[in-house]
């Protein structure tokens, strides 16, 4: 459900001035300055909203702001911005009406700000989509490009505008927006070349030194130091709060995205960093035969990467500072520039360059935000020109009057369109309409416009007069023909009444602006209006090989010379300023009245003198009191009805009726006197403050009233609601768990009868299997009884044809016959005669078990008899001994198992054949059975002396080696034993019995 609120609601001091009561200039500002205090920045007066700077950011522009106020009356919520933005915005889609914004008041005072929220309010309303973002992204950021190079910091305010911006955002039928135009008014050029005290150029200029890289500052020939360039005042060239490197990226980027290509960007930086260079060019006399000085460029290094940048040719430029070609009809005269001309000429180039660049930037944003479509489309125009500017004594001069001029002519527009648009309602509404006094300043408007003896037409006609004409001629003009003008002064007038008036110099008239009295200086408003450059200088410029630079000098075309002086500067305004009237009062008009709180930039300052002035300047009281005069308040019938229907029981809860009959029945109830209030078409009009508040106040204590009877009918509703929910829950539950019940009882059933009917359908198949079973046994029993039956019968009918035994014959002679094949096989595969082989044959059946095995035996038994039997004598004892050696030595000694092979000879050494153991063997008469030389260890120290071994049957000699002589000799009885070692070496050890106890041991190896 919505909630419908009120402006009315929690209200600080009075948020709409037309119910500020009493009324006076001191309640006005108070109740400025009350809101202001609790950050209640806006304020209306009717549908005008007055807009203070608070000078720091407040949370009162987020999505949720936004969101709060779509699609809102404008008197529902609290004031605000957007609530004006969405008025426009829907009034524009739904009732198809084209509208502007207009945004006044002096510099700082936050109309740029305030053009910017209105723009970023109706991007984040109006609809959504690729396309459609792509084109409010583009209108979005061509505010940062057009700020970069028109803003500039002032004593006023750290970015003021320096031009005048009207901008048509367009839009389909269904509010989505299209694309947009800007136009821009009188950029203050002469800002390039000079600027005030305290302020700054053009930001651009600091944010290309500040935030370019390296790289590209190198391209560009500059140097990253500021006091390096004559054109940029160095007293506030830093702006706290101000990152003009980060600017230069965002402003990079914005262009990017509004659609400039690389090398536009490119030239457009050439360009701001020409402008630079030409600041930095000096100029010297030279002497002249003729006896004129000329000037020449004193040091050409900055003039050579200039024309190199520009691409132009440095000696047609150096000329062109030097002389000065006149054209008139067929003569062509070249006079010489000293070196003030010079000067000036550069000066008058650098500020052409500029605000020549910053028009065609305008156009090639416009190029790139051009609405597509061809449809009809709607528009809304946001205006954010220059604010009124008034600077201390004499410093106004022609930029300033154009401004304030400007500033006049929006003025008048907003009392015109304030007080027709007051007229028409009640015209429209049929409510009878009272005139008010209020000051129309379209007399100082025709003061400065008049077509005859306006103040810019006699400029023009002194700066096309032919003769000597000078910015005092022109005040002399300005003196006959103005003085009688009530808001024109000027002390040389002799009829004047300002003659010793000291406070306005001789040099200066002062006219009386519907904000305040500004002196303006004439000097220099000839030159300004006239806006001359040297047709050298623009032919050089148009020779330049550079794009940009030709199509910003189309006049220096040598092929398009055109004799006729180009528009004057204040012509050229008027005629723009007169273009944008016009089409403002086509448009549905909507304020914003911007105004400063302080003059220090600060938050949380309320100057009461300072807003007081602009109070009365901007004609805010008489607003106020145009507005009230005839009725201080109105509001649609519908409207009223419910926010007051509840005073009146005929009225509470419904009105079934037309709602101006209710609103009727309402006012005639609470007895509202006649005269306070008006019936209109479609409104009711409200004469006096005080009536409304008595409504509000009566509405208050009645919604406490109200408040206590929803608050009962809530709690009732509640319980009731609780109660019937319970109810509703308890029926639920109870059905869920009847349902559960009966689910639970029906699978118990369905259990129970699963398993009765398993039972009886396993009794049932077991009955069957035994009946199939006893069945099967039957049937065998036929067959085998059958069988037998028939075996019977069989026998008894063969028996005739078999003897009687013939079985065991059979038998008898089957196991002979495998007998004989057994043998004659064996016979055949017998095993060869060796006795170490193994190998038999195989046993062919098993009842041969025990024949064959013993078959085997006697088969080898016989083998090794017949092996036996080839041995001679001799071969025979040596068996025995290799027998008797396997009876001492087979698996006791390692060494045994080598020797087998080995014929034993006993007499190694062949004593009797080798003459050397001739006298041993004949000393020993025995024969020798063995003889070998061993190595006897000593048993004191372990050495070994070699020793002939010789055995007889009788005894043991050792024998040297060398001499063959016996070294002992032993008895066979002596020995006790005879031991050897297990391993596989040659020891042998003789123990002797006790007798010979010297020899108890004797350890010998062969
Ligand atoms: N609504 C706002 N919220 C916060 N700060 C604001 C607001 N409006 C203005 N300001 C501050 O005031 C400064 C000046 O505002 P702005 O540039 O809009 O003034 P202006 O009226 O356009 O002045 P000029 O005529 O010199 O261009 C801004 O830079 C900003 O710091
Ligand atoms: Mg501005």
């Amino acid at each position: 459900m919505e909630v419908k609120t009120s402006l009315l609601d929690n209200m600080i001091g009075v948020g709409d001035m037309v119910l500020l009561e009493p009324l006076s200039e001191d309640s006005f500002l108070e109740n400025l300055k009350k809101r202001f205090d609790h950050n209640e920045i806006y304020t209306y007066i009717g549908s005008v909203v007055i807009s203070l700077n608070p000078y720091r950011s407040l949370p009162i522009y987020t999505p949720d702001k936004v969101e709060e106020y779509r699609n809102r009356n404008f008197y529902e919520l609290s004031p605000h911005i957007y609530a004006l933005a969405d008025e426009a915005y829907r009034s524009l889609r739904d009732q198809d009406k084209d509208q502007c914004i207009l945004i006044t008041g002096e510099s700082g005072a936050g109309k740029t700000e305030a053009s910017k929220l209105v723009m970023s309010y109706v991007a984040a309303v109006c609809g959504k989509g690729q396309e459609v973002n792509k084109v409010k992204e583009q209108l979005l950021q061509s505010n940062p490009v057009l700020e970069a190079f028109g803003n500039a910091k002032t004593v006023r305010n750290d970015n003021s505008s320096r031009f005048g911006k009207y901008m048509d955002i367009e839009f389909d039928f269904k509010g989505d927006p299209l694309g947009g135009v800007i136009s821009n008014y009188l950029l203050e050029k002469s800002r390039v070349v000079k600027q005030p005290r305290g302020e700054r150029n053009f930001h651009i200029f600091y944010q290309l030194l500040s935030g370019a890289s390296d790289d590209m500052l190198k391209k560009l020939k500059l140097e990253r130091d500021f006091s390096k360039y004559n054109y940029l005042s160095l007293d506030s060239a830093t702006v706290s709060g101000l990152d003009d490197a980060a600017n230069f990226r965002t402003v990079r980027n914005a262009m990017q995205i509004v659609g400039f290509m690389e090398d536009e960007m490119q030239s457009v930086l050439e360009l701001v960093a020409a402008v630079l260079k030409l600041g930095n060019l000096d100029f010297k006399p030279e002497s002249r035969c003729n006896g004129m000085d000329e000037s020449r460029v004193k040091d050409k290094n900055d003039l050579k990467e200039m024309c190199e940048l520009l691409g132009i040719e440095q000696s047609v430029l150096e000329r062109a500072f030097s002389y000065r070609t006149v054209e008139a009809k067929m003569e062509k005269v070249s006079t010489t520039l000293n070196v003030a001309q010079a000067y000036y000429a550069r000066d008058a180039l650098a500020k052409n360059l500029y605000s020549r660049l910053f028009s065609w930037l305008v156009t090639r944003i416009n190029e790139s935000i051009r609405a597509q479509a061809k449809t009809r489309h709607k528009v809304m125009g946001v205006l954010d020109i220059y604010g009124f500017e008034i600077f201390e004594e004499t410093d106004n001069s022609f930029e300033q009057f154009i401004i304030n001029y400007c500033n006049e002519k929006l003025q008048q527009i907003f009392i015109e369109l304030t007080l027709r648009e007051e007229q028409e309602e009640y015209v429209r509404e049929g409510i009878e309409w009272t005139n008010i006094e209020y000051f129309n300043n379209a007399v100082i408007c025709d003061l400065i416009e008049n077509n005859q003896n306006g103040i810019l037409a006699m400029l023009d006609e002194e700066c096309l007069r032919p003769g000597t004409v000078t910015d005092e001629t022109f005040l002399d003009k300005l003196n006959t023909i103005c003085a009688e003008h009530q808001h024109f002064e000027s002390r040389l007038n002799k009829n004047s009444k300002f003659l010793n008036d000291h406070s306005l110099p001789h040099n200066c008239f002062r006219i009386q602006h519907y904000a305040g009295k500004v002196l303006y200086r004439v000097e220099g408003f000839v030159d300004k209006n006239n806006d001359l450059l040297y047709r050298d200088l623009s032919q050089a410029m148009y020779k330049a090989n550079h794009s940009l630079i030709k199509q910003l000098f189309p006049e220096g075309n040598p092929a398009k010379v055109n004799l006729k002086r180009p528009p004057t500067a204040g012509f050229q305004f008027r005629a723009s300023v007169g273009t944008l009237m016009g089409n403002l009062q086509t448009k549905n008009p909507n304020y914003i009245r911007c105004i400063k709180p302080n003059d220090k930039k600060a938050a949380h300052i309320f100057t009461d003198s300072l807003v007081r002035h602009q109070v009365r300047y901007l004609g805010l009281m008489e607003n106020v009191r145009v507005r009230r005069a005839g009725y201080a308040f109105r509001q649609a019938y519908e409207p009223c009805l419910e926010r007051y229907k509840m005073l009146c029981k005929n009225t509470w809860p419904h009105w079934k009726g037309p709602a101006r009959q209710g609103v009727e029945v309402l006012m005639t109830d609470l007895q509202v006197p006649a005269e306070e209030f008006a019936y209109g078409r479609s409104k009711i009009f409200i004469r006096n403050p005080r009536t409304l508040f008595f409504l509000e106040e009566k509405r208050k204590q009645c919604l406490e009233d109200l408040a206590t009877l929803i608050q009962k009918i809530y709690r009732g509703w509640k319980c009731r609601s609780h109660f019937l929910l319970l109810k509703k829950s308890e029926i639920v539950v109870a059905a869920w768990y009847r349902r559960y019940a009966q689910q639970k009882k029906y699978q118990k059933i369905k259990h129970s009868t699963t398993v009765v009917q398993s039972y009886t359908r396993g009794w049932q198949a077991r009955k069957l299997l035994r009946e199939l079973k006893y069945q099967k046994k039957c049937e065998e029993a036929v067959t085998t009884i059958a069988a037998f039956w028939h075996g019977t019968q069989v026998r008894r009918e063969y028996r005739k044809f078999f003897r009687a035994n013939a079985g065991r014959k059979i038998y008898n002679f089957t196991i002979q016959r495998i007998m004989q094949k057994y043998f004659l096989g064996l016979k055949s595969n017998l095993p060869s005669m060796s006795p170490i082989d193994k190998s038999w044959p195989a046993r062919p059946y098993s009842f041969l078990e025990g024949v064959h095995a013993e078959l085997r035996r006697i088969f080898h038994l016989w083998r090794c008899k017949k092996y036996r039997s080839q041995f001679t004598e001799e071969k025979k004892a040596v068996y025995e001994e290799k027998l008797e050696a396997s009876e001492l030595f087979k698996d006791k000694k390692a060494l045994y198992p080598s020797s087998v092979s080995q014929t034993f000879k006993g007499d190694y050494l062949e004593m009797v054949k080798n003459p050397k153991y001739q006298k041993l063997s004949s000393a020993i008469d025995e024969k020798i059975l063995l003889a070998d030389v061993v190595n006897k260890i000593n048993r004191a120290n372990g050495k070994s002396s070699p020793r002939l071994f010789l055995l007889t049957k009788k005894s043991v000699i050792l024998a040297d080696q060398k001499t063959g002589q016996v070294k002992t000799s032993l008895p066979l009885p002596d020995l006790s034993s005879v031991s050897t070692s297990t391993q596989s070496d040659g020891f042998f050890a003789l123990k002797l019995k006790e007798v010979r106890r010297k020899w108890f041991e004797v350890y010998l190896f062969f």
